[in-house]
């Protein structure tokens, strides 16, 4: 079994999600309460790519999360550093371009995409504004980048019973339904640490993204970022 810690090294969140690849997506299913299905479409609506446009998807792991560019129309290029989760990704659709790749120095040419897009991943990368500088690298002037991932519930109420629901309830949920229920306790951890929607939009900013925004989902639990490069 293998736990990351906060610090994040990068061999450990890769080995992390080799873990959980198998179980990785009925896990996340049954730990949102359905509401995956939910945040993946709103992703979908705010990249709006359509026929003849090319979106890397970062962090995709399994692909789940490419999959509604594919339905759009698009071509999609989903990207994760974890062997274990493109391996499993490969083996549900095969015709999906899986490619391995680190977030913080990515396998791709200047000015490639139309859209960059992450889910529910970037909290994980140990140097979050280089790997939003790297997004920027590799999308085309005047293009977008959307970020999907968890942030903070804007209603102090909710905040406080979620909390508690993410600190108690997660790890023994996650006992039964995952095969590494460590990695769902620096889920838990990590949602924790992360900075909030305000936060992350500076972050954004200061790595050279314009016309940065967010949108709250579900009451602040997820929270969907973007911003345009320069044209
Ligand atoms: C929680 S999963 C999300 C998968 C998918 N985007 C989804 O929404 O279901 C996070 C993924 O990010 C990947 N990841 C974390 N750090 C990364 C990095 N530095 N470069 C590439 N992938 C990374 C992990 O390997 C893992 O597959």
């Amino acid at each position: 079994m293998t736990r990351a810690n906060l610090d994040k090294q990068p061999h450990e969140v890769a080995a992390m999600f080799d873990d959980v690849a198998a179980k990785y997506d009925l896990t996340n299913e049954v730990l949102s309460l359905g509401q995956a299905r939910f945040w993946r479409r709103a992703v979908a609506e705010a990249v709006a790519a359509g026929p003849g446009q090319l979106v890397l998807d970062l962090g995709a792991g399994t692909g789940t999360s490419s999959l509604p560019f594919q339905e759009a129309g698009a071509q999609v290029v989903p990207c994760d550093f974890s062997i274990g989760m493109l391996a499993e990704g490969k083996r549900r659709h095969p015709e999906l371009a899986l490619t391995a790749g680190d977030a913080t120095r990515l396998p791709f040419a200047d000015d490639s995409f139309d859209a960059v897009t992450i889910s529910f991943a970037l909290r994980n990368v140990q140097e979050t504004e280089a790997a939003l500088r790297e997004m920027l690298r590799v999308t085309k002037p005047g293009g977008k980048v959307v970020i999907c991932e968890f942030s903070t519930p804007t209603w102090s109420p909710f905040r406080t019973v979620y909390t508690e629901y993410l600190m108690r309830a997660l790890p023994p949920v996650a006992t039964r339904v995952s095969s590494n229920p460590d990695a769902y306790v620096y889920l838990a951890e990590s949602i924790r640490a992360w900075p909030d929607q305000a936060e992350l939009a500076a972050k954004l900013q200061r790595a050279g993204w314009q016309k940065v925004a967010w949108r709250n989902l579900t009451g602040g639990v997820v929270a969907l970022h973007r911003g345009f490069k320069a044209a």
